[in-house]
């Protein structure tokens, strides 16, 4: 287990109560939520409190935005083997739990859910024993703000197997694509091979458009990514800025018109490309988008920007990225972490920088993790 979690399960006993029934019938055979015994106010003071103890000694966190407490993922990718369709059993990769419903997954997404588990039935699964078979997961994603719906279906073999009797189901998704994952490795992402519906669906957040393609990242909590989006413009003060780890873009261009220019750097070609088509229909023309690695890109990178903005996938900052972060000093970093662990290294790494207090966001109710927002400034 990994640290992080051994350390806030271990905090987590005292917040729990004996008396609250966890709003979903999978819990504790589930590995999705380990919290939903915990009464949502109290997740709240545990995770800042989690966050206070890991970080003493180099910043305290001041609040936790909330978030709806269910209902609020816009994504789940329902693994389908052993003859079940959902998510892993706690800490058993090779054992499914049957999800007939999630609480913690959006309302329509669920009702789609409803509808494609009998529809299923009649294609082969996923053996991951033999690593033989053909459907591996489906992936519901689903715009918060605008209702739009995908189900995209990752198969080990690039051939269209679906049955006939899908195909009402999918002339009602926003979005449908065919995506291949022939590798051993447990991916949920490929090559899409084909479009059978749509090809994206959109987000909302407060008038801006965000395109979101099978394979591209979109943080999975839509209207707690919003306040932290929020909170970052307000850090925006007609600078330039680099956003490294920029996916779809969404952080560039929510915070592009308090910029003087902003450039996005992303190492999915696909994500890139959703980037520029997000800045194209929503019209925003002070932002570019590179296709690179950021630490790759940095080294190149010798002055412009005053404002980095940092948002790692959960490895965190590569250290050779921080190195550089170092000998380049940006006036401003605002770094946004899914992963404590990771934060409290790279802040503690980070040479000569004044750190206000840490913001975090509960973007992921009912489980153990936590994003945060800092903002580092050189005196
Ligand atoms: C946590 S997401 C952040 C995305 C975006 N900032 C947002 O809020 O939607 C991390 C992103 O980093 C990208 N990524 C992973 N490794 C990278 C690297 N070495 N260089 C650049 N981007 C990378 C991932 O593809 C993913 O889109």
């Amino acid at each position: 287990m990994k640290k992080h979690k051994r350390d806030i399960l271990a905090l987590a006993a005292k917040y729990r109560d004996t008396e609250s029934t966890p709003p979903c019938t999978h819990f504790g055979e589930c590995g999705g939520c380990l919290f939903q015994d915990i009464p949502y106010e109290n997740q709240l003071k545990l995770k800042l409190e989690y966050l206070n103890s890991l970080l003493e000694g180099i910043v305290g966190t001041g609040e936790i935005a909330p978030s709806p407490p269910l209902g609020y993922r816009n994504r789940m990718d329902y693994v389908t083997a052993f003859g079940r369709m959902g998510l892993r059993r706690a800490g058993r990769y090779r054992h499914v739990v049957d999800i007939i419903s999630c609480p913690i997954l959006q309302e329509k997404s669920n009702r789609l859910l409803g509808e494609l588990r009998p529809l299923l039935a009649e294609v082969e699964d996923y053996d991951y024993l033999r690593h033989s078979g053909y459907l591996r997961y489906a992936v519901f994603r689903q715009g918060y703000f605008t209702g739009e719906c995908m189900v995209n279906f990752v198969t080990a073999a690039r051939e269209n197997r679906l049955p006939a009797s899908l195909e009402d189901f999918i002339t009602r998704l926003d979005s449908s694509s065919l995506v291949l994952s022939d590798s051993l490795a447990d991916l949920s992402h490929g090559e899409v091979y084909a479009v059978l519906q749509g090809g994206s669906i959109n987000e909302n957040f407060d008038g801006l458009t965000f395109r979101i393609t099978p394979n591209s990242f979109f943080q999975s909590n839509s209207p707690v990514a919003r306040e932290l989006y929020r909170d970052i413009r307000r850090l925006i003060d007609g600078e330039r800025v680099l956003d490294l780890y920029s996916g779809v873009g969404s952080i560039s261009l929510y915070i592009a018109r308090g910029a003087e220019h902003v450039t996005g750097v992303e190492i999915v070609p696909e994500a890139v490309d959703a980037a520029k088509e997000n800045a194209r229909i929503n019209g925003i023309a002070n932002v570019d988008f590179v296709c690179d690695d950021a630490g790759e890109y940095l080294r190149e990178f010798s002055a412009g920007a005053s404002t980095v903005v940092l948002d790692p996938p959960r490895a965190g900052a590569h250290p050779r990225l921080i190195t550089r972060l170092n000998e380049v000093r940006p006036k401003k970093i605002i770094y946004v972490s899914c992963n404590p662990v990771a934060l409290r290294q790279d802040l503690s790494a980070l040479e000569g920088y004044r750190i206000d207090p840490v913001r975090a966001y509960d973007m992921f109710p009912q489980t153990p993790h936590v994003e945060t927002l800092a903002v580092l400034t050189l005196p």
